[in-house]
């Protein structure tokens, strides 16, 4: 439920969640974070994190709310699904689409990331437009599992994400006894490093949106249900331009995490495995560190090479849920980032 607790208007910011001290699976360690609309409108998403430290063991999981998108932040993943393994690590996203049966194993013992639940239309490539038939993220870089199938007897537990809550069952049978399949409704895997980026080499800052990953559209153009949008290492060649993306408000709901390294509108605060929000119309955009730094730097290129952030953008107001608020990861001094920033008024022309 997204409507527990009144949503603040402010920019919010979080830290990471600790890894957990006792036995942890992916399913124990979800916390749910942020969210809007929910299954019964088939509309909106919600933002989870997990930090874990073990395998599910005989345990399975499978959402009929929404498709999951994946986003290790730390530790590889082993999806065990119905339809074959995905194996993935930071810097790599998987999606596995709504019902499917899957298992998450952790071969480097410990694992963190983020996850999006998309109770919405399934996420998609962008449109190109201009950009014509090949960039961005391209379709032949994604990839399908091969089938696997385990025939396995015993007492197992399926957990079904349905309509905001967790049921479960008991099974005498592992379900990933698919032995075979073929068609178009499977789990898939991406590396972010295949993101061919399109950026200015003239002048300007590009809006965001020209780093759209996947995109789960919503029924008016232009304003998605949700988009995933990732900020990847790249080249800045922009003159007479101020680089970090700027200061501004917009009626898209911004949830942001970072994968590694730093992003480029921000200096310190915002660290891996952390997230910030900043919803419709709050204002937000470079610290007064980042601003100092980037009004001085010479316009020569420079390359962006140690920070791979991420963005799940949504037309819906991303409502922080009594948990995330209540956190005390929560950093209670996000908005004195911008507190050094200084009137530059030169006087009356
Ligand atoms: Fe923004």
């Amino acid at each position: 439920r997204f409507d527990e607790v009144p949503t603040p208007p402010g920019q919010l910011r979080w830290d990471p969640l600790p890894l957990p001290a006792e036995p942890t699976d992916f399913l124990d360690g979800l916390v749910t974070f942020a969210g809007s609309g929910g299954p019964a409108a088939q509309s909106g998403a919600a933002v989870h994190l997990y930090a874990a430290n073990r395998s599910m063991q005989d345990r399975f999981l499978y959402d009929a709310d929404g498709e999951l998108l994946l986003v290790p932040q730390l530790g590889r993943l082993r999806v065990a699904t119905e339809l074959g393994t995905l194996a993935l690590g930071p810097g790599e996203i998987a999606v596995v689409p709504r019902g499917i049966r899957f298992r998450v194993e952790l071969p480097d013992g410990e694992a963190r990331g983020y996850v999006g639940e998309n109770f919405g239309a399934p996420f998609r490539l962008p449109d190109l437009g201009p950009i014509g038939a090949n960039g961005l993220a391209n379709p032949r870089d994604f990839l399908a599992p091969c089938a696997r199938f385990e025939d396995r007897e015993g007492r197992f537990e399926l957990v079904a994400m349905f309509m905001g809550q967790r049921w479960r069952a008991e099974l005498d049978h592992s379900p990933l006894d698919v032995v075979a399949w073929h068609g178009n409704y499977a789990p898939y895997q991406y590396d972010l490093s295949r993101f061919m980026a399109v950026n200015t080499v003239s002048f300007d800052h590009a809006d965001p949106s020209i780093f759209t990953v996947l995109t789960s559209p919503s029924e008016v153009r232009g304003l998605a249900n949700v988009d995933f949008v990732i900020f990847p290492p790249r080249w800045l060649v922009a003159e007479h331009t101020f680089r970090p993306p700027w200061f501004h408000r917009n009626v898209m709901s911004e949830y942001m995490g970072l994968v590694r390294g730093a992003y480029d509108a921000k200096a310190e605060g915002f660290v891996p495995g952390g997230g910030s929000l900043h919803n419709c119309m709050s204002g937000h955009g470079p610290d007064a560190a980042t601003f100092e730094q980037a009004t001085r730097d010479p316009l020569a290129p420079r390359r962006l090479d140690d920070g791979l952030a991420f963005m799940l953008e949504s037309r819906w107001v991303w409502r922080p849920t009594r948990a995330a608020l209540a956190s005390p990861l929560l950093q209670r001094d996000y908005a004195a980032c911008w507190r050094g920033l200084e009137k530059r008024f030169t006087g009356a022309p």
